[in-house]
């Protein structure tokens, strides 16, 4: 069976101290797409127990995913049992998949360790995948010439608009779609808020929203199949 590795934020707070976390369908979603066809681990710079957004489970209480991901034992035990980053053997995984929230923008953007991670992920050839806010993990991956990941590619991510909206600008330490386009990504972003869109460019895979979820899923199972 593939495997893949689900990273997850280890931030609660945002700059102004507001609670928040990982992004509950963003993890949900595409858990359930694919622990049928690969097995899943979980990790985040704190290891154990990463803090969920509780805004995220307020919001998807009538989400049938969601709810069953907060009672799945399997996920509890998953989750329990978060590798710290500097546990993660590569070689275990098909993939990477960055769970949104607004937690990565803040500390796996700026985590060492992480853009190691991340960077060789990309260099050895693995799918690196990320939702809404997860593509901020990535702003530090490099390839092999030591060039942003995201140079001269197609992605997608939470939009400057969507941040306007949700009146989050404040509470976090960059707009992620203004700053992967200034390392040389080129966004593409659904026709309205909120509206699901996915970007494939190679081993890249990138969603924009909550709603993105589930085809970032697939789209991860499509590449690791
Ligand atoms: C990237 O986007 C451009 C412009 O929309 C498109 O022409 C190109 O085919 C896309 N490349 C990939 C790899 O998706």
């Amino acid at each position: 069976m593939p495997s893949v590795l689900f990273i997850l934020t280890s931030c609660n707070k945002t700059l102004t101290g507001k609670p928040t976390g990982w992004y509950l369908p963003e993890a949900a979603h595409p858990y359930y797409v694919l622990a049928p066809h690969a097995t899943i681990d979980f990790a985040s710079p704190a290891g154990p127990n990463p803090p969920l957004d509780h805004g995220s489970a307020e919001a998807f209480k009538g989400d049938k995913e969601s709810v069953q991901f907060l009672k799945d034992e399997t996920v509890s035990q998953k989750l329990a049992n978060a590798k710290k980053l500097s546990e993660v053997n590569l070689k275990d995984y098909d993939a990477i998949f960055y769970v949104g929230g607004h937690g990565p923008v803040i500390d796996l953007s700026a985590d060492e360790l992480n853009a190691k991670l991340a960077s060789d992920a990309w260099k050895e050839g693995k799918v690196v995948s990320a939702v809404c806010h997860g593509p901020a993990a990535l702003v530090q991956a490099v390839d092999a010439s030591g060039k942003s990941i995201f140079s001269g590619r197609n992605f997608t991510g939470f939009s400057n608009n969507e941040e306007e909206i949700v009146g989050m600008v404040q509470e976090i330490p960059f707009l992620l779609e203004d700053k992967i386009k200034a390392l040389g990504g080129q966004y593409e972003k659904a026709s309205d808020p909120w509206g699901p869109k996915v970007v494939v460019d190679g081993k890249l895979i990138t969603g924009q929203n909550p709603a993105s979820a589930a085809c970032v899923g697939e789209a991860i199972l499509k590449a690791i199949q």
